[in-house]
């Protein structure tokens, strides 16, 4: 037997998106949205199941959005595999991708940036200034064009999904932002684009973050304090590889205040790079 799957109609302008959408709305159909920037990997298509799973009709979006680079290089660097991700959809039987050519997103003239104040200057808004920014500019953009009632972000970047939530409530968008668990290899590595980068040998070693991050959540539940533990886990991240670390840090799961004791819900977060290639990740830590 044979089975043949259709790879989903790309849409390209936000009037066109719109008019589909419009008419899946008066079908009674309830909407989901995947934001991406393309280079799809298990992760994405996790978000995906997600929102097949929520919704009556699925959005995946593509867009690399420049916006949100602070580094040129990365910008251009940034692998496009538009062919290849129509190709990984099409079992999932998505309604619509949608892949705005830049003037959909930015015409000539834009002026407006979306900035989500507070939550954005720590963990990586410490790291890559204007990020968020450019994050929460394209997906309110997102929201507004797909009108999806359902938006489906991983916790691998859990500060995005917090930034983004916050911004829809704020803005009284009407599309519910819904958190979805991060993917990993079976090596524990987190999924993400940039593992594409790593040597295979690179990519195990890698792999050590998740134990090093879950050790220091058991230890948190027994009652450690953060900062005692910061110490052996840096010496292993660093027997692994690790050559800078950016951050390693508990911050409450919900407003992302420092914290020493897991004494309500937490998540302990890390960036780090490891052969050129800089690698995020977080765990939950203390009550759930
Ligand atoms: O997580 C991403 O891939 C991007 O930050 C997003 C949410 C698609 C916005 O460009």
């Amino acid at each position: 037997m044979t089975t043949t799957t259709m790879t989903a109609p790309i849409v390209t302008t936000r009037d066109a998106l719109r008019a589909q959408v419009a008419g899946w709305k008066a079908a009674g159909a309830r909407v989901g949205v995947v934001p991406t920037m393309g280079a799809l990997h298990d992760g994405h298509l996790s978000l995906v199941r997600m929102a097949k799973s929520a919704c009556d009709r699925v959005i995946v979006t593509i867009f690399v959005n420049p916006k949100q680079f602070n580094n040129p290089e990365d910008l251009e660097k940034y692998p496009r595999t538009e062919r290849d991700d129509a190709a990984k959809l099409a079992p999932f039987g998505v309604d619509a991708i949608y892949v705005p050519t830049p003037d959909q997103i930015y015409p000539d003239g834009f002026a407006t940036t979306v900035s989500v104040a507070g939550l954005d200057t720590m963990l990586c808004g410490a790291h890559r200034p204007g990020h968020f920014d450019g994050v929460a500019t394209v997906v309110s953009k997102l929201f507004l064009q797909t009108g999806a009632d359902q938006a489906f972000f991983g916790e691998k970047d859990y500060q995005q999904l917090q930034i983004v939530r916050r911004m829809a409530g704020d803005l009284d968008l009407p599309t519910q932002v819904i958190a979805c668990p991060t993917v990993r290899e079976a090596s524990g590595l987190a999924m993400s684009s940039r593992n594409r980068r790593l040597s295979p040998g690179g990519a195990e070693r890698a792999a050590m973050l998740y134990p090093v991050l879950r050790g220091m959540a058991d230890a948190l539940s027994q009652g450690a304090g953060f900062s005692g533990l910061v110490p052996q886990a840096t010496e292993q991240l660093q027997a692994a590889g690790f050559d800078e670390i950016e951050y390693l840090e508990l911050r409450a799961a919900s407003g992302l205040a420092q914290m020493e004791h897991a004494d309500r819900p937490a998540r302990v977060f890390f960036a780090g790079w490891i052969e050129g290639v800089r690698l995020i990740d977080n765990v939950p830590a203390g009550p759930a």
